[in-house]
């Protein structure tokens, strides 16, 4: 497993779109792994292959609860539901927050990385971070979403 290189503000490749996973392979197992490190590093909840320079359909997301990280493979989702407005930041924007509308509630399907499909709810901040997360696989950044006037930069503690 090895840390990657986050992509950053301005960096082009945050605007495109990323491409479906047609086979689940050594490489994209490899990907994964590499980006659970990666978003622990950073004590992220959630990255987009994207955001470590790979233009593929694979999210990883970890609320740092029982349920470990989670993956999701070619992610699309189904139904929306209800509205909640929520503090966001991002890996790809280091200490840039906002608040952003986004659904309370989502239904999801996804491949997992054993290659299983998967139909589920989700709601409150892990729909909040899928939903972040899907956005980035389309190239849509949360700054742009952001209830104007609320984006803040908040130093760093250390
Ligand atoms: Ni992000």
């Amino acid at each position: 497993m090895a840390i990657r290189n986050l992509r950053l503000e301005g960096d082009e490749i945050l605007k495109k779109k990323s491409r479906e996973v047609e086979a689940i392979d050594e490489r994209i197992q490899t990907l994964i792994d590499d980006m659970i490190e990666t978003m622990h590093k950073y004590n992220g909840v959630g990255l987009a292959a994207v955001q470590v320079g790979i233009l593929k359909r694979v999210i990883t997301i970890d609320l740092y609860d029982d349920k470990g990280p989670i993956v999701l493979i070619n992610p699309i989702i189904l139904k929306e539901k209800g509205e909640q407005e929520v503090e966001e930041g991002c890996l790809s924007f280091p200490n840039r927050f906002g608040k952003i509308i986004r659904p309370a509630e989502i239904v999801v399907e996804y491949t997992d990385r054993t290659g299983k499909k998967v139909k589920t709810k989700a709601k409150e901040l892990l729909a909040q971070a899928i939903c972040h997360e899907v956005d980035h696989l389309e190239g849509e950044v949360f700054v742009d979403k952001v209830i104007p006037g609320t984006l803040e930069y908040v130093e760093p503690e250390n």
